[in-house]
């Protein structure tokens, strides 16, 4: 069995209720929580982590191998721990509690950079021996299972473990790396119960990571630590009046809001105090924990591992295999320098970055084993600083034609937009309001408006100052075809050499769900962006497919397309909401009855059928993080001769509409009296007349090829649109016999009747009355099947691309 059949047989055997990683990082195997809520809860739990082999192989030296692997990652910096780690192969499954084999990862003196499946290396054998010792000592510790004769014991082995709440046994030990990732955690949990008055705390010059500092440095619930400004007493925390410049009149005690309860759970998850090596360590970097730097320190905005991995990979298959030896690279915009994570020649990369602080965390990550070079570690603020400002090694590389072909720029640059503050990721400078970079000024000639966003401004900075160089940069991809880069994309000239997209929530801290692209240029080939295919990853880091990206300057849009059937000379049946052409636009279009004048067009039976074909396009797609900005374009001319297709999305409108009878008459009634056992004759009998092509229009649109054909004839509707009818149908006639209705009542209507209101006026999700549910429900279903015929004729004509 090869080792993807053998973890997928493993994960639906035994690990069914759970999520499986089939990689995490470079683990080969991970069991986690099930995510109830969706992927933005990123507060995973992991039960497991395992090594993974096909080959039968001794327990400690799988366990090794994944030891290493982990270590050399530092994965439980950012990711809480599992209740265990463990191995398998085809033949044997083990597990042993994480608690009884992290002391190994905090030890002195140990090198993480070896290739962790070496088995040669002097640390291999160092950690083999420990395990081997572990095992030796706490024997009933270590579960191992027979995958096939064992198979009843090991079902109930994780049935019984795999529990929450049971990860207490492994207490995440706390140290000088993984202190400020805490801290980010603490503040959404523990924070909020502190009952302090943050802004009179915060004028005496006390910031919230005092209080966490008072916890992280105390034992049984009493600070330790003396020379701090909080001091932790059991319950209740007090000014430390041994610290001079603390007037005891800010408070004498604070206590929590909720009896310390968010205060006991958060803390029984790790491991306090630290080890006291690391005291005087983390007291002095309390600037980390100043709030302005939390949303950089906490890894918001760290690109995720995963990526980070995946992007070297795309650089190797560009660059190919010896790229590290070969190019050069430099990380302009590094932070704390993630980016760089994995790299292994050091003598090729430099990192700079705008905030001293940051330089300072990576200096002191490289005395802790990163593989960076301390004289290629410097600060440098991209946007204003000049070039002579650089170390000399790296100036002679971007001052020389032929070294510079080899350097590549490998970024994640501040998506911040330069002037706005509600930014995705911003920079502290952006966030105080300094807006002025001498880029800004210097590009803004060239590329106009583009150089609102940061990213925009080290792209062009690059382009222009470092020419022929390669650039391999995470960003958003409006650059690609938004309306504001149309400037831009006449300036950048270079050639995609692969690229990716990934979705923007699997970054900490990133608002909206839309795609986020990691590209690789070559800037020596002058190319102008026209289109491309880029692979897509999902949130688990699995290829799920391709997308194209296009300048879509060129097209004009489906609100061209639908203003062209503007009718002012028939009578008003309803009022289209319309908006912008992009996906994300979704919930404002809406049929109704009521005109607000924005964004509005008129419905009338000369532009009915356009109007229902632009209404179902725009609603049959449904928003995802990865067409949230794609636009809607004017279409082909295919759509005039599909009949079939014009009838489907006058079915799908019709019952999926917002007109209410107080506003007047309604004109969508799709069904005759005597179809739906009404008691009465209906005001309006225009949708009946126009389904079964009674209607005899006078002025409407031109545009049709054959007018009298399309309003004229019965219209003949496909097996779906009709399944949707009956189902419509059979809601009709239900509300008909209720007492106290409407008898022109509209869908709408007919849901209110049933749903109601709550005490704020809002329309309840569902009814008390299970037989309406269930009919909706119905409907619900049968419109959704009409949806999925509908959908691949949008992309046929033209109203999307793939
Ligand atoms: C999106 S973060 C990326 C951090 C890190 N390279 C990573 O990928 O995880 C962007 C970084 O650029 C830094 N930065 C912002 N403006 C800068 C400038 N003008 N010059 C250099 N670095 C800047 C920010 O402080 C931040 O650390």
């Amino acid at each position: 069995m090869r080792e993807e059949e053998l973890k997928n047989s493993v994960a639906t055997e035994f690990f069914e209720k759970f999520d499986c990683d089939k990689i995490l990082g470079f683990i080969d195997f991970a069991v986690k929580l099930k995510l109830i809520k969706d992927a933005l809860n990123f507060q995973e739990i992991y039960f497991l982590w395992a090594e993974a082999k096909q080959k039968i192989t001794d327990i400690i030296s799988m366990l090794t191998q994944l030891v290493l692997t982990i270590g050399k990652a530092r994965t439980f910096d950012k990711i809480l721990p599992p209740m265990f780690l463990g191995c398998f192969d085809s033949e044997k499954i083990a597990f042993i509690p994480y608690s009884d084999i992290q002391d190994i990862f905090y030890q002195n003196d140990f090198n993480w950079k070896v290739a962790p499946s070496n088995k040669e290396t002097k640390e291999f054998k160092q950690i083999y021996a420990q395990i081997d010792q572990i095992l030796n000592q706490s024997p009933w510790k270590t579960f191992v299972f027979d995958l096939e004769k064992d198979e009843k014991e090991l079902k109930k082995f994780i049935s019984e473990n795999f529990v929450l709440g049971k990860t207490e046994t492994s207490k995440l030990q706390i140290d000088k790396n993984n202190f400020i990732t805490i801290y980010g955690k603490w503040l959404e949990v523990v924070k909020p119960t502190i009952a302090v008055e943050w802004a009179d705390a915060n004028k005496a010059g006390i910031i919230d990571g005092d209080f966490y500092l008072a916890d992280l440095l105390s034992e049984e619930n009493i600070t330790i630590k003396e020379k701090i400004s909080i001091l932790l007493k059991t319950n209740l925390y007090e000014l430390n009046l041994n610290v001079p410049h603390f007037s005891q009149s800010l408070f004498m005690r604070i206590g929590f809001s909720d009896n310390q309860k968010a205060y006991n759970q958060f803390w029984s998850k790790y491991e306090r105090p630290p080890a006291k090596d690391y005291w005087d360590y983390i007291t002095k970097r309390r600037d980390l924990l100043v709030p302005q730097d939390v949303r950089e320190r906490k890894g918001s905005f760290y690109t995720p591992k995963i990526w980070v991995e995946l992007s070297q990979k795309y650089l190797a298959d560009v660059f190919g295999v010896n790229w590290q030896d070969e190019y050069y690279i430099w990380d302009c915009a590094a932070g704390t320098g993630n980016l760089l994570a994995g790299l292994t020649n050091k003598y090729n990369i430099w990192a700079s970055t705008i905030d001293k602080a940051d330089v300072d965390i990576i200096k002191d990550r490289i005395q802790n084993g990163a593989n960076l070079l301390e004289s290629h570690v410097f600060q440098f603020d991209f946007l204003n600083d000049d070039f002579t400002k650089l170390p000399k090694s790296l100036q002679d590389i971007i001052n020389d034609p032929k070294l510079r072909k080899k350097l590549i720029i490998y970024i994640n640059p501040p998506y911040a937009e330069a002037a706005s503050s509600g930014t995705i990721i911003g920079t502290r400078k952006n966030k105080k309001g300094v807006a002025f970079h001498k880029t800004k000024e210097k590009y803004l000639p060239l590329i106009g408006n583009a150089t609102n966003e940061l990213s925009t401004q080290f792209i062009a900075r690059v382009y222009d100052e470092i020419p022929t160089s390669k650039l391999a940069l995470f960003s958003k991809l409006a650059y690609l075809n938004g309306a504001n880069y149309k400037k831009f994309r006449k300036f950048f000239l270079a050639k995609l050499q692969n690229g990716l997209v990934i979705p923007s929530f699997t970054f900490d801290n990133v608002k909206g769900k839309f795609p986020i692209g990691f590209l690789i240029w070559n800037m020596e080939i002058k190319k102008h962006f026209e289109r491309e295919e880029l692979d897509v990853f999902n949130v688990k880091g699995e290829n799920i497919g391709k997308k194209i990206f296009v300048d879509k300057i060129v097209s004009k849009y489906i609100n061209n397309w639908y203003s062209e059937f503007y009718d002012n000379k028939n009578i008003s049946i309803g009022i289209m909401n319309t908006r912008v052409n992009d996906v994300q636009n979704y919930n404002y279009i809406r049929i109704s009855s009521d005109n607000n004048f924005n964004h509005t067009n008129i419905i009338t039976i000369g532009n009915l059928i356009p109007s229902c074909i632009y209404f179902a396009v725009r609603k049959v797609i449904i928003p995802t993080w990865l067409n949230d900005r794609d636009q809607f374009l004017y279409p082909n001319n295919k759509w005039k001769k599909d009949i079939e297709f014009q009838n489907d999305c006058l079915a799908y409108t019709l019952f999926n509409n917002n007109i209410q009878t107080r506003y007047g008459v309604n004109h969508w009634i799709p069904f005759s009296e005597i179809e739906v056992n009404a008691k009465e004759r209906f005001e309006s009998h225009f949708m009946q007349s126009f389904i079964s092509g009674q209607v005899i229009p006078n002025a409407y649109s031109s545009l049709f090829e054959h007018e009298e054909e399309k309003f004229c004839t019965k219209r003949d509707f496909s097996h779906d649109a009709k399944k949707v009818f009956e189902a419509g149908c059979e809601l009709w006639k239900y509300y008909h016999k209720q007492p106290n209705i409407n008898i022109n009542a509209s869908l709408y209507d007919i849901r209110e009747y049933f749903q109601g209101r709550n005490e704020n006026g809002k329309m309840n999700n569902k009814s008390k009355n299970e037989t309406y549910n269930a009919l909706m429900e119905n409907l619900r279903t049968e419109l959704k099947i009409l949806a999925q015929k509908i959908e691949p004729k949008i992309y046929e004509y033209g109203f999307l691309l793939k």
